[in-house]
């Protein structure tokens, strides 16, 4: 037996993660200790098309799923024997991704004859942040605010606690989400736009501070009824109609474009062929997503009585979004918490985390275990 096995009785679950263009498995020792995450990503398979296209998903997905498991088995330094369970994502996602995860974990739990386990991406999504927590000693005060903020999703729960033996059991009520557009949707799309690749999250992060946030002021998004609502569908449009009113902008463009169409893609290649202006519409498009998002939950969280704030998804790598909320948490006097830049975006030690609980609890599947491209978290 090897050191980490003698090291730990722990329990080891081996999650699975397919929802998306990412193809991950992760080994993870009660419930929230790391020993291997790999994440195969799609990215340069859907970039010509600025999105991801489902079908070429789930057969990536179909090529990437059995050397992507083996890959976490041998990174974790153990025996796919030695595992415990196999906790997979059952939804929400394309169903046709969600389907390869699902029947291969389906598949090899009975062939281990181990307990298989159904997760909530969204449940994954929020036990990103307390694997790191723990991790780090850090210990949560619930009840907490929770954005799941991502290229799929933007949503504020209300996280609770539901047990008191320590095992992370949580209840999540949804005080909020998008109406239209997801906000790392909206930052795919701006970017498609002003021609700075795919996706378009991470550039524009880059961009945005070589420009004035100042420069244009977009307007709040009017909406009557739930305040913890978002829409980032008319800043996109506000974007494309600057755009199309300043055709100043236009050579810059198409000077991406080629720039792209070279394979330069990189922020700095990229930054040399945007202007002060198209920079200063990068930063305030920025200024005014990242504003909207840490408004509502610090709204979501007074209103809520919650002395902590959950930050999880995709665009939580933003650093913008991170300085925001953290000097805004503290004016309140909230305890705000991030994954890793690596845990932020999809993968699937989040997945074995959030399957932990449901193990010790005996919720096991059986093999009518289906995906559910639209299962709500609450
Ligand atoms: O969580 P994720 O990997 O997949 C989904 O479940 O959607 O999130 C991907 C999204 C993309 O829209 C991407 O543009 C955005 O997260 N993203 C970012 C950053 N890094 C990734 N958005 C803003 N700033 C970033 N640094
Ligand atoms: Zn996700």
């Amino acid at each position: 037996m090897n050191e980490t096995n003698t090291n730990s009785r722990e329990q080891l679950i081996l999650g699975i993660e397919s929802s998306c263009d990412e193809t991950a498995a992760a080994i993870v020792a009660g419930g929230r200790r790391v020993l291997s995450s790999v994440v195969a990503s799609q990215i340069e398979l859907h970039r010509k098309y600025g999105g991801v296209v489902p079908e070429l998903a789930s057969r990536e997905h179909l090529r990437q799923i059995v050397p992507v498991v083996r890959e976490a088995v041998v990174q974790a330094g153990v025996k796919l024997n030695d595992v415990d369970a196999v906790a997979v994502t059952r939804g929400p996602g394309l169903v046709g991704s969600l389907l390869v995860g699902v029947t291969y974990g389906k598949v090899l739990a009975l062939a281990l004859g181990k307990p298989l386990i159904g997760v909530n991406h969204l449940e994954g999504h929020v036990h990103a942040v307390l694997l790191e927590a723990h991790e780090a000693g850090r210990c949560l005060d619930l009840p907490a605010v929770c954005l799941i903020v991502s290229g799929g999703h933007t949503i504020i729960y209300h996280v609770k606690s539901e047990s008191s033996t320590g095992t992370a059991r949580f209840s999540y009520a949804r005080i909020g989400g998008t109406r239209d557009d997801a906000a790392g949707e909206a930052y795919d799309k701006v970017a498609r736009l002003l021609a700075l690749g795919y996706p378009g999250g991470p550039i524009i992060d880059r961009l945005a501070a070589h420009g004035d946030a100042r420069a244009i002021r977009f307007g709040e998004p009017k909406m009557s009824g739930n305040r913890f609502d978002f829409s980032f569908s008319g800043i996109k449009t506000a974007v494309l109609y600057h755009v199309r009113r300043n055709p100043q902008l236009q050579p810059g463009i198409e000077a991406r474009k080629e720039a792209l169409a070279r394979g330069e893609r990189s922020a700095d290649s990229l930054r040399v062929l945007c202007d002060a202006e198209t920079l200063g519409l990068i930063a305030s498009f920025q200024r005014s997503v990242v504003d909207d998002l840490v408004h509502r939950t610090l709204a979501a969280a007074e209103q809520h009585a919650a002395r902590t704030i959950l930050v999880s998804g995709g665009v939580a790598a933003n650093s913008e979004l991170r300085r925001t909320f953290e000097a805004e948490a503290k004016r309140s006097g909230l305890d705000v918490y991030f994954p890793s830049r690596a845990l932020s975006t999809d993968n699937a030690a989040m997945i074995a985390a959030a399957g932990y609980p449901r193990f010790l609890a005996g919720q096991h599947e059986d093999a009518t275990l289906n995906a559910e491209p639209n299962l709500p978290l609450a």
